[in-house]
C-alpha cells in the first residue's frame, strides 16, 4: 500500500486520459497533464521509481470521419496529430516516461488478451441490437450523427439525444424529419450483433471496490447511484466500418474505442518496459505491490471506477490504487468559449506566453475536490507577477549581487537567522503531504508564506543600506546568504511546478535543487551571476492570445451563446463628484487576510479576520462567490478602516474591503484589491 514516508522507496506507475487523436490539446486538457506531470515530478523528486505513461486515443466514428473529410487515411491522421500532441506537451514541460498510441501492436495484443479472457470467463454476452443505420454511407449511427427536429421544441438541426435548444433529452427515434449528418439520407432501421461486457455481475465487487479509498467520498457517492440503480450490460463491439482493432473470430466486429483506450496505459507502459527493460508484471500482475493511479476528468468516472477495475478484476490483473479524478475548466468563471476567444488551444497560449506561468496558475488553484478550475485572466496576470516575479525571483534579484560583487560570489560560512532557516526547512513536510494529497494549491500557499517571510527579512535588515555603512560588510553577506540560501529551498519546494525556473535556479546556484533528503544550507559555496529567471505577465500579450483565439474559431455554433446575446461588458456610470477633503476623510488601510470562513446561513457573505498592524479587525464581506476562504487566507488586501462599525445578523461588522464589482447587484465579477507584496498591514493607502 502507498506510504506517504518519503523513505520508503515506492514503486508508481502514473497515468493521464488518453487524448483523441482527432483535434488539438487545450488549456481544458492542460488542467489534466499539468497535474498529473507536477505530481510525477514531486515523486520521482522525493526519490521514488515514478514512471508516467500516456498515449494518443487513436479509435472510433469520429476519426475515422476526420480522416476521410480531410481525404487521409486514419493512420495518416493519427501520426499527424500524435506529433502535434507530443510537441505541445514537450512545450508544456510535460514529461511522460513513454508517450504511446492505442493503434499500437502491444495494444492490439492486450486487448485480444483481455478480451479472450472476459470471453473465457463467461463475461462476454451475444445480442441482436436495432440501431440507426444510413443506407448511403453503409454505416451504423451513434445518436451525435443523428440530427432533426426537437420532438419538444421543434428546433431544426439537433442532435439525435439531446436538443440544445431546449433541453430536452428523448431518443433518435423522437426526432421528427431525422438525417443522417454524415450524409443526409433518412437513417433506417437496423439490426446487427453486438457484444457486450456482462458489468452487471461485478456489481458486489464494485460496491466495495468504490467505498475502499479508490476514488474520494465525492466520488464514490456519485457512484453508488449508478450501483443502486442497477447496471446495465456494456456493449464493445462496434460494427464496420470502423477504426479500430477488429475482434478475433467475428469478422467485421471491432472493438469499441473504450474497449481498448484504457488497456492502452497497460500498451504504452509495456513499451516502455520493452525499451528500458522493466518489469511489466510488477506493475499489473493481480498481487503487484506497486501503486497504479489514474488521473482522469469528472466525466468519465464510469469507464475508470467501474468498467475498467470490472475488467482488470475479471481477468486477473491488479485494479488502481486510485482513480485521481479533477473538475472542468472555466475561463473567466465561463465555459470556454470560442466566441470570447477563451477556447485557447495549447499552441496559442505558446505563441503568447510562458508555459510557467499557466504550470504555476494552475498548480495554485489546484486541489485534490472536482471542483472546476477557473482561469480568470486578470487575475492569472496578477498573480503570477506578484508570485513568482515580485516574491519568490526578487529575493534572489535583490541579494544576489552583494554575493557576487562583495565576496566573489561565496556564500557565507553560516546561516545567522537559524529560526528564519528552520522554519523554511521544517515546512518541507507540510508541503510534501500537500503535494501528496494532489492539494498543490495549499503547497503553493505555503510556499508563498515563506517567501513572503524571506522577503520581510530582506526589507527589515535593508542590506543595500549596510552595504553603504562601514565595517558591516559581514553583514551583508549573512543577510545575502541566508536570503539566497531561502530561494534555494523554494525552488526546491517549486521545482515540481516550474522545472525550467528550477533548471536556471540549478545554474544559478550551482546546485541541484534536490529533495531527496534533509535540506542543508549551502555554505561556503559559489553562486553564479544572477540572470533573470521569469519575466512579468504582459496583459497585452494575454489580450493578444484571446485575439488569436477568437479569430482561429468559426463563427458559429457558438457566436450565439448568452454573452453574444446580452453584451458581455457592462460599464457603470461614474459617481458624483466628491470634494478632496470629503475623500481624505476615508481610512483606506493596507490589511493582511488572518482568517476567512464561510457564514453559516449567509449566501454571500465570507468572514474574514484582517490584520491592520497589530490591530485586528472582524468584517463581513460580500465575496463569496469569487473565493474560497482557503485561497484568500494570508493575501493582503485595502480596507476602510473607520467604517462605522455595522450591526449585522451575523454579527458587527468592523470595516469593509475593497473590491472591483460589476455592479450588476449579482455578484459575478469580484475582484479583491490587492496591494504590490512588500506593503505592509496597517500602511496608509492614499
Ligand atoms: O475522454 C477522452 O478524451 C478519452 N479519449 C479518454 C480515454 S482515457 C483512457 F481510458 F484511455
Ligand atoms: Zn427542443
Amino acid at each position: 500500500m502507498p506510504s506517504d514516508q518519503p523513505s520508503d522507496r515506492r514503486e508508481i506507475l502514473v497515468t493521464s486520459a488518453l487524448p483523441y487523436a482527432n483535434g488539438a490539446i487545450h488549456l481544458g486538457h492542460l488542467v489534466e497533464y499539468i497535474q498529473t506531470d507536477i505530481w510525477v515530478r514531486y515523486q520521482k523528486a522525493r526519490g521514488h521509481e515514478c514512471y508516467y505513461v500516456c498515449a494518443d486515443d487513436a479509435h472510433g466514428t469520429a476519426i475515422m470521419l476526420k480522416a476521410e473529410e480531410l481525404g487521409i487515411s486514419p493512420e495518416q491522421l493519427i501520426e499527424t496529430v500524435k506529433a502535434e500532441h507530443e510537441k505541445d506537451f514537450g512545450d508544456f514541460l510535460i514529461e511522460f516516461d513513454n508517450y504511446h498510441s492505442t493503434h499500437a501492436e502491444e495494444n492490439r495484443i492486450l486487448a485480444e488478451d483481455i478480451y479472450g479472457k472476459l470471453s473465457a470467463n463467461g463475461h462476454i454476452a451475444t445480442r441482436e441490437i436495432t440501431q440507426a443505420y444510413d443506407p448511403e454511407k453503409n454505416l451504423f449511427l451513434a445518436d451525435r450523427y443523428i440530427k432533426g427536429i426537437c420532438p419538444r421544441c421543434k428546433t431544426e438541426d439537433q442532435y439525435g439525444d439531446n436538443c440544445e435548444a431546449c433541453g430536452a433529452t428523448y431518443a433518435p427515434t423522437d426526432l421528427t424529419d431525422a438525417k443522417s449528418a454524415i450524409s443526409g439520407a433518412t437513417p433506417i432501421a437496423k439490426e446487427s450483433t453486438h457484444y457486450f461486457f456482462t458489468l452487471p455481475e461485478f456489481t458486489d465487487f464494485l460496491k466495495d471496490w468504490t467505498r475502499a479509498g479508490h476514488v474520494s467520498d465525492e466520488i464514490a457517492n456519485k457512484l453508488s447511484e449508478w450501483l443502486d440503480g442497477g447496471l446495465k450490460e456494456w456493449d464493445v463491439s462496434r460494427d464496420a466500418p470502423y477504426f479500430g482493432f477488429e475482434i478475433p473470430d467475428a469478422p467485421g466486429k471491432y472493438f469499441y474505442v473504450w474497449l481498448d483506450a484504457p488497456i492502452g496505459y497497460m500498451a504504452s507502459f509495456k513499451n516502455l518496459c520493452d525499451r528500458e527493460n522493466i518489469d511489466f508484471d510488477r506493475f499489473w500482475a493481480k498481487d503487484a505491490s506497486t501503486e497504479l493511479y489514474h488521473f482522469i476528468g469528472k466525466d468519465i468516472v464510469n469507464f475508470h471506477a467501474l468498467f475498467w477495475p470490472a475488467i482488470l478484476h475479471s481477468t486477473g490483473f491488479r485494479t488502481p490504487n486510485k482513480v485521481c479524478v479533477h473538475g472542468f475548466l472555466t475561463v473567466n468563471g465561463k465555459k470556454m468559449s470560442k466566441s470570447r476567444g477563451t477556447f485557447i488551444n495549447a499552441r496559442t497560449y505558446l505563441d503568447h506566453l510562458n508555459p510557467e506561468y499557466l504550470r504555476y496558475y494552475y498548480a495554485a488553484k489546484l486541489s485534490s475536490s472536482i471542483e472546476d478550475l477557473d482561469l480568470n485572466l486578470d487575475d492569472f496576470v496578477q498573480r503570477v507577477n506578484s508570485d513568482m516575479v515580485g516574491k519568490v525571483v526578487n529575493i534572489a534579484s535583490r541579494c544576489a549581487r552583494f554575493v557576487t560583487n562583495g565576496n566573489d560570489g561565496v556564500l557565507a560560512a553560516s546561516i545567522t537567522n537559524t529560526e528564519l532557516w528552520q522554519r523554511a526547512v521544517t515546512a518541507g513536510e507540510t508541503i510534501a503531504a500537500h503535494y501528496e494529497a494532489r492539494d498543490f494549491g495549499k503547497a503553493v500557499r505555503e510556499i508563498m508564506a515563506l517567501a513572503d517571510a524571506a522577503n520581510e527579512y530582506v526589507a527589515a535588515q535593508e542590506p543595500w543600506k549596510m552595504a553603504k555603512e562601514e565595517g558591516r560588510e559581514a553583514d551583508v553577506q549573512d543577510t545575502c546568504s541566508l536570503a539566497i540560501n531561502l530561494f534555494r529551498v523554494l525552488m526546491i519546494y517549486l521545482k515540481p511546478v516550474l522545472p525550467d525556473m528550477a533548471r536556471q535556479a540549478q545554474v544559478f546556484l550551482n546546485d541541484d535543487l534536490s529533495w531527496a533528503g534533509t535540506i542543508e544550507p549551502l555554505s561556503n559555496h559559489k553562486i553564479e551571476v544572477f540572470k533573470p529567471m521569469v519575466k512579468r505577465v504582459e496583459k497585452d500579450k494575454v489580450e493578444a492570445m484571446v485575439e488569436a483565439s477568437r479569430e482561429a474559431a468559426p463563427a458559429s455554433p457558438d457566436s450565439t451563446d448568452d454573452s453574444a446575446k446580452k453584451g458581455s461588458e457592462t460599464v457603470e456610470a461614474l459617481a458624483d463628484e466628491i470634494s478632496f477633503d470629503d475623500f481624505i476623510k476615508v481610512d483606506l488601510r493596507v490589511a493582511r487576510i488572518v482568517a476567512a470562513s464561510h457564514v453559516e446561513g449567509a449566501g454571500k457573505l465570507l468572514q474574514l479576520t484582517l490584520d491592520i498592524g497589530g490591530e485586528t479587525r472582524q468584517v463581513f464581506s460580500g465575496i463569496k462567490s469569487a473565493y474560497k476562504p482557503e485561497d484568500l487566507e494570508g493575501r493582503l488586501t485595502v480596507m476602510v478602516a473607520n467604517l462605522a462599525p455595522r450591526k449585522m445578523r451575523f454579527g458587527i461588522s468592523e470595516g469593509m474591503v475593497l473590491a472591483a464589482a460589476d455592479g450588476t447587484g449579482n455578484n459575478e465579477g469580484i475582484y479583491l484589491l490587492e496591494p504590490d507584496s512588500g506593503a505592509q498591514p496597517g500602511q496608509r493607502v492614499t
